[in-house]
């Protein structure tokens, strides 16, 4: 594998910590793991917290070849490697809503946090993932939007604790799988995450920069965004947005 793997006990964030060290010249193909993070971030301001040990939390420093406006392709390549992975590794069929979770039975079960971060050698990505694999008391409104892997195993599963370091290495051998095939375009890509595409068709609200988008979803374009048929009959092809929901 190209990644470079470390793993720390606790620390803030480990996307801060690879943020810090790509504005440090830190090269591509850093992993950072942690078993517990006492100021882990989501999107919008959003915290993510996870009990110590039970999850995975890591982040991946890159730094893509391709311009800025194709760095939606490589969220959605990792959602689709992280689909691929659970599907390897459990009878789990996850899928993605786009741009950047991953769901299972209609629950997120991953999220993604994909920062640009403006470095002297150059633009970097940092992509930050979450994935709940062994807990289970989800407290308060969680309880209802969220699962994990263990959780959503079909009760004839025997369940003792999930391996998260068999997970964690699928998950990194699929990410290189996956970001290998942005060489041959993404065309064929697109089709594989159709199939586990949560959105498409769907009649969805999306909020971006602050106000509020209606449509339905219809399909992803060759850049990764998503294109939306709007009430009037018109298109609407959104880069990136705050939030997602079915209405
Ligand atoms: C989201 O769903 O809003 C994105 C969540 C991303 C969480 C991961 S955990 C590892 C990495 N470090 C962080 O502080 N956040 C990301």
């Amino acid at each position: 594998l190209p990644w470079q793997i470390r793993v720390a006990d606790e620390i803030p964030s480990t996307s801060d910590a690879l943020r810090a060290y790509a504005l440090d010249g830190g090269s591509h193909g850093q992993v950072l793991f942690a078993e517990s993070q006492t100021a882990g971030r989501g999107r919008r301001e959003n915290r993510w917290v996870a009990p110590r040990g039970l999850d995975l939390m890591f982040s991946l420093l890159l730094r893509p070849a391709e311009p800025m406006v194709l760095w939606p392709r490589l969220t959605t390549l990792a959602a689709l490697a992280i689909c691929r992975a659970v599907e390897t590794e459990l009878p789990l069929q996850p899928q993605i809503k786009w741009p950047n979770d991953v769901y299972l039975g209609g629950k997120k079960v991953s999220g993604l946090l994909a920062e640009a971060v403006n470095t002297p050698s150059g633009m970097a990505m940092v992509l930050g993932i979450g994935l709940n694999v062994n807990s289970r008391d989800f407290p308060g409104e969680l309880a209802t939007t969220a699962t994990s892997l263990s959780q959503a195993l079909p009760g004839t599963v025997l369940v003792r604790e999930l391996d998260r370091q068999a997970i964690a290495l699928s998950l990194l051998r699929e990410l290189e799988a996956q970001f290998q095939r942005l060489a041959h375009g993404f065309t064929e890509v697109i089709s594989d995450v159709r199939e586990r595409s949560w959105l498409l068709q769907k009649q969805i609200r999306a909020t971006v920069d602050g106000v509020e988008v209606y449509g339905r979803a219809l399909d992803l374009s060759p850049e990764g965004h998503l294109i939306l048929a709007l009430a009037d009959g018109t298109h609407r092809t959104l880069a990136s947005a705050d939030s997602v929901r079915q209405v």
